[in-house]
This record gives structure tokens, sequence and C-alpha cells, in this order.
């Protein structure tokens, strides 16, 4: 994909040092790091460029809930810190946030976890390129669903494999069916990877379909990876099923976890697999030699988390729902156009045409609104979809307002 084509007025520059340097550099490097630099680093760019100019840019690409730290967690890390608690820990996590970790799994999904199914990581994201890792080889597929979180197909290809995309569309509630995925498959697939509560549309599965796809996986002896991120972040008491609960396919299932959306620890970077003990065992040994394992102060604030959910879920959840609502009125009384509201997640997937966009091309229409309106949104494009916007409501209530009355100003 050439993304020189595509880029508009004065943001050309930006992006074009972007893969100035990647093509200089990546001549030096292996053929696995050849990855395409994301769309969103090139937003990014652009707009930290505007900000080193003085302007203020409206920030909806945000991809956390912007919400202050629990005091709880705070406490936890204090407390690891000052009782010595900084030293390394065992690779596949300490047993006290493993063990708090299936609990909540267990009490709040229905799932059948112990010790040796739990396994904490440096983040979902880690957690997801060593399970790519240590089950993809050279020629192997692994079929993705677009749009898809932006990380996926590169983690294929760091993996030697190759990415089946499988596009789902808006008019299908951005969901694939049990058909797709078969008529899909072939001796080389290996895995699905499914983002339930999705990165960017925020679809959330019924259990029906969710056991339709886990038996398929089953039945094709492919690893299904449930990447449940967000499962804490359902709206208008949408239920979230976890994929972990099927127990008869069990061997086939692997669910990822993190406390970076549903505890809005981001940047502790703590996340989780839920697996079959020998699969937890290999990737133990494979994290050993990689990370060690997440930081000591993380997974002591992660207990600390785990232990006040009750309290600490709530109220990211109300904050966030709040402001997905808000985003829809207001959308609405600029626009007059109603926004289908996600049930889980962090994000709207705006068709472009909604702002009075004639044109497709995604990446164009957010350089020219962060060029115009200074709004930072994600284009379609960097989830495999064109003629899409996405933008987040993890951010602060007013920069969403203020956002999108810019982009009103400059669409209307
Ligand atoms: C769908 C999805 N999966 C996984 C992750 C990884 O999150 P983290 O590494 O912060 O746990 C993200 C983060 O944006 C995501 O959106």
């Amino acid at each position: 994909m050439d993304y020189h084509l595509v880029l508009a007025g004065s943001m050309k520059a930006t992006w074009d040092q972007v893969v100035f340097s990647f093509r200089v550099y990546s001549m030096k490097f292996s053929q696995r790091v050849h990855i395409p630099p994301s769309a969103t680093l090139a937003m990014n760019s652009a707009a930290q460029e505007k900000k080193k100019k003085g302007e203020t840019v409206f920030n909806l690409t945000t991809g956390e809930p912007r919400v202050p730290l629990s005091s709880f967690i705070q406490e936890g890390a204090l407390k690891a810190m000052q009782s010595g608690k900084t030293f390394y820990t065992p690779t596949s996590g300490i047993v006290e946030l493993r063990e708090k970790a299936f609990e909540w799994m267990n009490i709040n999904y229905g799932t059948h976890y112990t010790l040796e199914n739990s396994f904490a990581t440096n983040g979902g994201k880690y957690a997801l390129y060593a399970l790519f890792q240590a089950f993809l080889e050279t020629g192997d597929e692994i079929l993705i669903l677009d749009p898809y979180w932006v990380s996926y197909p590169s983690m294929a290809h760091l993996a030697g494999a190759t990415s089946k995309i499988l596009s789902t569309t808006f008019e299908n509630g951005w969901k694939i069916t049990v058909s797709e995925i078969q008529n899909a498959l072939c001796e080389k697939t290996k895995m699905l990877i499914l983002n339930n509560g999705s990165n960017p549309t925020g679809v959330l599965y019924t259990r029906e379909e969710l056991k339709n796809i886990a038996k398929v996986c089953f039945e094709n002896n492919i690893l299904l990876v449930s990447d449940e991120v967000y499962s804490g972040l359902t709206y208008d008491d949408a239920e979230y099923v976890s994929c972990g609960e099927f127990s008869e396919f069990v061997e086939n299932i692997v669910v990822v976890q993190s406390m970076s959306k549903n505890f809005a620890m981001s940047g502790w970077r703590v996340g989780f697999i839920f697996a079959t003990k020998e699969i937890i065992s290999q990737l133990s040994t494979f994290q050993g030699q990689s990370t060690s394992g997440t930081s000591s102060i993380s997974q002591w604030a992660a207990v600390a988390a785990f232990e006040h959910s009750k309290e600490i879920m709530p109220e990211i959840k109300h904050e966030l729902e709040m402001r997905r609502n808000i985003f829809a009125e207001k959308f609405e009384k600029i626009f007059q156009k109603k926004i289908p509201v996600p049930k889980c997640g962090l994000y709207y997937f705006i068709p472009m045409h909604f702002f009075g966009s004639v044109g497709e091309n995604s990446l164009e229409f957010c350089m020219q609104m962060l060029d115009r309106a200074n709004v930072a949104m994600v284009p379609g494009i960097a989830f495999g979809k064109e003629g899409y916007v996405r933008c987040s409501f993890g951010g602060e209530m007013e920069e969403i307002e203020q956002a999108l009355e810019n982009l009103g100003k400059v669409m209307l």
C-alpha cells in the first residue's frame, strides 16, 4: 500500500519524512521488520508538528480511557515499592496476580480457569505477539477480520505468517459468519483472531455466535485467539461473553486480557493469557527468553486493582458511557445524522459521508481535518477499511465536544 499517493497539502512533508526514515533505516534491518509504518503514526507525527508550532490539537485518537488512576492502584504500587517488591518476578507473573486474574475471569465471565491456566504478560499486545510467535510458522495462514486492530497483520508478518483478511461490513453489523470462516479455511490455516468488543467497531458477538465460531475452530483444529481486552467496557447493560466459557473447546481457545482498558492502566503494561497448561508452560519459556515478564510494581498495582475491581470498574464504565452518549448527541446535533452507538469499547467507526465528505480516502480526510479543524482522528485504512474514520471517546469530555464543533465548522 503506497500511502504517498493519499497524502494531502501541508501534511505531506511529515508523512514523507516518516516514509523516508523507514526506507533508509529499514535497508539495514532484516526482512522481518519490513512492515509498513502505520497511518496512526502519520497522524500522530502530523499532530505533534502542529503542537510544536503552538497550536491546540483536539485529539480523537486516544486508545485508552483517560480517567484518573484509582487511589487503590496507586497505593498498591507504592506499597510494593516501599516493601522492596522491586526485583525480578517469576517469568509467568507473581502467583498473587495470576490467582486474582483467573478468579476475576471465573467470577465475571463464567470461565473455569485455575492457576496453571493463567499467565501475566507485558500488556495484551505482548500476549498477542508471544502467541503469534509461538504458534505461527513461515507459510502458515491466520484469519483476520477486517476492520482489524492495526497490529494484527504486522504481528502475523513478524511471525512469518500470511494474513488472510475476511471482510465484514457496516450493513452486516461488522460480524463474520461461520460459513464465511468455513469458506476461508485451507490446509495452511492455523489461527483465527477474534476481537470481541472490537477496536474499531465496538461490535459484540452473542453467546451463540461465539460458540459456533469456537466449534468450527475446534473441529478444524485451528487455534482461536480471543482478544477480549475491552470486555469490561460494555454499555446499555450489554452482556460480554468470553470464549473462555466454552469448556468443551478449551484446547483450541486462548483468551487475551489486559489491565489497560478495563482498569485504565495502559501505561502499567499488564496483560494476560488464559489457556491450557501446556500452552502456558510453552509461553512461559518464550517469555523467559524475551521480556522476563512485566514490571514487579505494575504486577502489584494490578493485584490491588483486582482486589478493588468492584469499585474501580463501574466508575470507569460509567464515565465512558457518558462520554459515548455525549459524543452521539453532539454528533447528531451538528451533522444531523444518528451514528450507530457502540455497545462496547472506546470508539466510533464512522462513515466519512456522515461528516459530509464526498471522497473515500480516509487518510487524506484525516490529514485535512487535522490541518483545517485541528482535530486528530484515525483513518479507516489503518484498520483495513477505506471510507471510515475512527473517533475515540476515551478522552476528556470537553475535548470531544470541541473536536466535534471544529469538525462541524469546517465541513458544514
Ligand atoms: C484490540 C486490542 N487488542 C490489544 C490491545 C493491546 O493493549 P495493551 O497492550 O495495552 O494491553 C489493544 C490496544 O489498543 C487493542 O485495541
